[in-house]
């Protein structure tokens, strides 16, 4: 099984291609603006702009995946809002041009979408719910999904509040730092959802793969929790000072953009189907201390 990790730099795409090889599968990423994150030999590794059709397919012809995870995404929820054209293009053109390659070849289209696909009015939600989703993020991220279901071979994996200590980009790494240095830290009461270890959410997607499961799965950690006691339990496990974390409602940080308040995602399907165990918070932290996967907060605790 060839398999092609489209941003492969990212949290999620590093974590696939990590676990790749547990499941037989010949990883092949892709990064766009930072070659050295994932630069884990003998990955092959290829620069790619999805939102350049021509680049896509001259990607696929080298790579020639069987499987293509598209883990590349405009992330930034408040960017996609003040920047809709930029979110549209990287999340719908470059999914669409993603989709085609992959129709093309036959090659299973696994695309990564989030539980901001819905309103947050009644989570956590299942598979069955209604998408409604309130930010354009979530409106871009639905059209993805649309875009995928397009494809005869594929699976929609959605996910939620993905964490990894090693990556710099993440509401838990962010945290951490900021306690380190000492900061005051603002944390919302009001969003509940589902965190989500990068490497438990990329051994479920390689099992996922591998047992051809095909259609809507919602992958998220075990845990439904609100951002304050998320960000109680990595300042105990990292024994930070948690007096500096200071509750506050979401409608006091003043995003640019609206954030589905009662979220999160219910897991029954994925732990019927799936031998691999979705972890809680707390599980995840002590795997990651296990696995020397805590990357430079590994002294702190
Ligand atoms: N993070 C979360 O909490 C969360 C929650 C729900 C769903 N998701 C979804 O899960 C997936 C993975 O998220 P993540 O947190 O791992 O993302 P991430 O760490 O922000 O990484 C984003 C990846 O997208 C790549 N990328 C950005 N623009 C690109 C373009 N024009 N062409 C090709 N690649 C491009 C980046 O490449 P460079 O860095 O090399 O530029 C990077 O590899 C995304 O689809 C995201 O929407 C994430």
């Amino acid at each position: 099984m060839r398999l092609l990790v489209i941003g492969a730099s990212g949290q999620l795409g590093r974590a696939l291609v990590e676990e790749a090889p547990e499941w037989d599968f010949e990883a092949m990423g892709t990064y766009e603006s930072r070659p050295a994150a994932s630069a884990s030999p003998p990955l092959q590794h290829f620069h790619l702009d999805m939102t350049d059709a021509k680049e896509v397919e001259s990607v696929f012809e080298k790579a020639k995946p069987d499987a293509c995870v598209l883990a590349a995404a405009y992330t930034n929820v408040d960017g996609c809002e003040t920047d809709k054209a930029m979110a549209d293009r990287i999340n719908v053109e470059g999914t669409r041009n993603v989709a085609e390659a992959c129709k093309r070849r036959n090659c299973l289209f696994v695309f990564i979408s989030s539980d901001y696909v819905f309103d947050g009015k009644k989570g956590p939600y299942s598979e069955e719910d209604e998408p409604n989703p309130i930010n354009h993020y979530g409106r871009t991220k639905l059209e993805g999904e649309k875009i995928a279901l397009g494809v005869k071979e594929h699976l929609v994996v959605r996910t939620t509040i993905v964490f990894d200590f090693r990556e710099a980009k993440n509401f838990a790494t962010r945290l951490a730092e900021r306690l380190r240095a000492g900061e005051q830290v603002l944390v919302p009461v009001d969003q509940v959802g589902s965190p989500t270890w990068a490497p438990n959410l990329a051994e479920a997607i390689c099992e996922l793969i591998s047992e051809k499961k095909r259609g809507t799965y919602h992958v998220v950690g075990r845990d439904l929790m609100n951002r304050f006691e998320f960000a109680l339990t990595v300042a105990r496990f990292f024994a930070l000072d948690e007096r500096l974390l200071k509750p506050v409602k979401t409608a006091d940080l003043a995003q640019a953009a609206r954030r589905p308040l009662k979220a999160g995602m219910k897991i029954n399907k994925a732990k019927k189907e799936l031998q691999t165990k979705l972890l809680g918070v707390k599980e995840a932290l002590d795997e990651a201390e296990e696995r020397g996967m805590l990357g430079k907060f590994a002294e702190q605790c």
